[in-house]
């Protein structure tokens, strides 16, 4: 049986979360019945909310996460790597604007809603778009550009046209087609509601002491500078600056554990000379020069929005001025007796 909005409108009961048959994903979310109330977001029986303690930049949208597990299926858990989820698993993300984010009263407008779902072969990824009465969303395969626009926290309103990535795309970060993976479903990422998970049977093995794990900072809390900006390193740039990476040829190794104090300095940049050709180095030499944000090739890359040059180059159609505000402090705080030669 589908069950389209008919289903959602409180006089029949909804049903359980109704996975698509592998390889022929519902055209529409309502389809997949993760939630109760469409855009409202309550979870239906089974699907859990989480969160992740440092957030990827996407233009500035809020974001949802959900998943769920079929009945009796554990994750293969691990205190360092990421998580391997079972086949059948539905991971959903949501990115929406708030109206006024002086006033969460008057609510969200959902933008799109992503889905990863582990099928035997490997994982599957869509994305349904919503539609303005937010009703329901669309699945689309070409992506979108959508304007938005909202009231920010300290009352300006912003707006910005939000590029909707086509599906092609979510492999560019979550690793190639045939061996894509999630990205924040681990230890680092969850932090405490990792013993929450545990606690209701999800996990296949007991974790650490919450002591003894390890969690990412969030990057604009109180943390010492050094490891805020590494957390944030680690959630915007290590899915593709990585050993794994579509960019781990270019050697620049953004990720928690490469940019370790004590570890190989060039890894992280540091007067590394760009491997990438044109003119992406914007006039500067090395990738990173201690103590000099503004020679460093890293700080021009974030701060730019032309799209040949921009990082990231997918998932952003603006700059994040407090990300790059955060990086350029830790760069320019860093002993410049380690400068580069020629600079
Ligand atoms: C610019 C890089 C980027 C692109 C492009 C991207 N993602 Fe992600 N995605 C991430 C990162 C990083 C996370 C983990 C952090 C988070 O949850 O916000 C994530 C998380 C997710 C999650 C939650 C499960 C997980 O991996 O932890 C889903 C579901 C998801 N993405 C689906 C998609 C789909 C579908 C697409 C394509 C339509 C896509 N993503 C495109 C970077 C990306
Ligand atoms: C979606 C994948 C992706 C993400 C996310 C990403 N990059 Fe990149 N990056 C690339 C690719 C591919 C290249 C090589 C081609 C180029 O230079 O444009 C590159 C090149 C670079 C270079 C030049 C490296 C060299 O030595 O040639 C820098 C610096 C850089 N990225 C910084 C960043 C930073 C900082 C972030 C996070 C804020 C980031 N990137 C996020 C894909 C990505």
């Amino acid at each position: 049986m589908t069950c389209a909005m008919a289903c959602s409108d409180g006089d029949a009961p909804l049903g359980p979360v109704n996975p698509a048959p592998a390889g022929e994903p519902w055209d529409m979310l309502s389809q997949w019945r993760l939630f109760t109330d469409g855009a409202g977001h309550s979870p239906n029986e089974g699907v859990v909310g989480y969160q992740v303690e440092s957030q990827l930049f996407s233009d500035y949208a809020l974001k949802r996460r959900f998943v769920w597990l079929p009945e009796g299926a554990t994750v293969a858990y691990d205190d360092n790597e990421p998580w391997e989820l079972p086949v059948g698993a539905i991971v959903a993300k949501t990115f929406a604007y708030p109206i006024d984010a002086r006033d969460a009263a008057l609510g969200q407008r959902a933008i799109e809603t992503r889905l990863m779902i582990r099928e035997t072969t490997g994982w599957a990824v869509h994305t349904y778009i919503w539609d303005d009465d937010q009703q329901d969303a669309e699945r689309k395969v070409a992506g979108k550009q959508v304007p938005v626009s909202w009231i920010d926290a300290e009352g300006t309103s912003r707006s910005l046209d939000y590029l909707v990535p086509n599906t092609n795309e979510c492999f560019e970060c979550h690793g190639e087609a045939d061996q894509a993976r999630t990205l924040g479903l681990r230890t680092r990422q969850l932090g405490a509601q990792v013993d929450a998970w545990s606690a209701a049977g999800y996990l296949d093995a007991t974790p650490a002491p919450a002591a003894e794990r390890y969690t990412l900072p969030d990057p604009f809390g109180t943390a010492p500078l050094a490891d805020r900006a590494r957390s944030y390193l680690d959630v915007n740039c290590s899915h593709c600056h990585s050993s794994w990476g579509v960019a781990k040829d270019k050697t620049l190794h953004l990720d928690w554990d490469s940019t370790a104090p004590g570890g190989d300095p060039a890894r992280l940049g540091v007067c590394k000379l760009p491997t990438s050709a044109g003119g992406a180095h914007c006039g500067n030499t090395f990738d990173l020069v201690p103590g000099n944000a503004d020679a460093s090739v890293l700080i021009c890359r974030m701060e730019t929005d032309d799209i040949e040059n921009q990082m990231p180059p997918l998932g952003r159609s603006v700059p994040h001025a407090e990300g790059v505000a955060l990086i350029r402090e830790w760069i320019d705080a860093m002993d410049p007796s380690d400068a580069c030669s020629g600079e």
